[in-house]
């Protein structure tokens, strides 16, 4: 899907109507199939961008073009049936505790799903060998009939991904889909987003902390000041020392270390007790 942002400015709803908008005067022209990576310190902008191309956050200035029309100038059921060509994949992904990784994964269709289908698919899942092909995508094929409370930080983090690739959509917002996954991990999971999305010429969008990731893993790289676009250029073209203006007071950020492990995030083990 392709999309258009020319002078948007975004407000959150929480926020007072008199203060500086989160994201400032952005315009950016994304073709369709391209993947790009959106980076900057915290509080720059990422997520609020990623909402409101989502559809999930309204601009308060400016004029958005999803696949040539303004998602809000179109009726309720057809800006539903456009929120049902994208997917967006939040940091935590929104997971019931007690579904199995089945149905959290086909739940990725929902959106496109005609309402009898979804409810008998939250019963009775319809496509499993799609779930563990796309589980599989992530190396975690394994836990497809676990429940999803017993999952590490990680391991969630997986799932969420590979919810978004069962989904049909042609436009995939991620917004840091690498916090809580090693080096290795990540490595593999971008290298399976950008590859998934490249095989069905998806538009890929995708926020990460991790620079270098970013600049290995994506051809096009917009980085976010204080609400506002700092740079939009190839990869190839962003330099240290831009990397150090976009992070400028929060150079920590752009030297973090990675997680350690992915096992970091587990929960505690239950107790056992032993009785007599
Ligand atoms: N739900 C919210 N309500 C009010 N302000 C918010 C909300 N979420 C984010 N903001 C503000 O919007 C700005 C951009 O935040 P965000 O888009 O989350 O940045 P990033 O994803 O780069 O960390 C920050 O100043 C943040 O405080
Ligand atoms: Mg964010």
């Amino acid at each position: 899907m392709k999309i258009a942002l020319s002078g948007i400015d975004s407000r959150h709803p929480a926020a007072r109507p008199d203060s500086v908008p989160a994201i400032r005067n952005v315009s950016v022209a994304i073709k369709e199939g391209e993947q790009i990576a959106v980076i900057g310190a915290s509080g720059s902008g990422k997520t609020t961008l990623l909402h409101v191309i989502a559809c999930a956050l309204k601009p308060s200035a400016g004029h958005l073009n999803l696949g040539e029309r303004d998602p809000w100038s179109l009726p309720t059921r057809e800006l539903q049936a456009l929120r049902g060509r994208l997917f967006l994949a939040p940091q935590t992904p929104p997971l019931p505790p007690r579904q199995r990784v089945v149905t959290a994964v086909l739940a990725g269709r929902l959106p496109q799903q005609s309402f009898i289908a979804s409810v008998k698919s939250l019963f009775y899942p319809s496509d499993i060998p799609g779930a563990e092909m796309a589980l599989a995508r992530f190396d975690i094929a394994e836990k497809l009939f676990d429940r999803v409370d017993r999952l590490s930080g990680g391991e969630r983090q997986r799932v969420g991904l590979a919810r978004a690739l069962a989904s049909n959509a042609s436009l995939f917002l991620v917004d840091e889909p690498l916090s809580a996954l090693d080096p290795t991990r990540s490595k593999q999971a971008i290298a399976s987003l950008t590859e998934a999305a490249k095989e069905r010429g998806a538009t890929l969008v995708c926020t990460l902390h991790q620079v270098e990731t970013a600049l290995a893993s994506f051809p096009r790289i917009i980085g976010m000041k204080d609400g506002a676009l700092a740079f939009d250029l190839p990869a190839t073209q962003v330099t240290r020392e831009m990397l150090h203006a976009l992070y400028a007071n929060k150079l920590d950020e752009l030297n973090a270390p990675m997680p350690m492990s992915d096992e970091l995030a587990r929960p505690a083990a239950p107790a056992v007790m032993h009785c007599r």
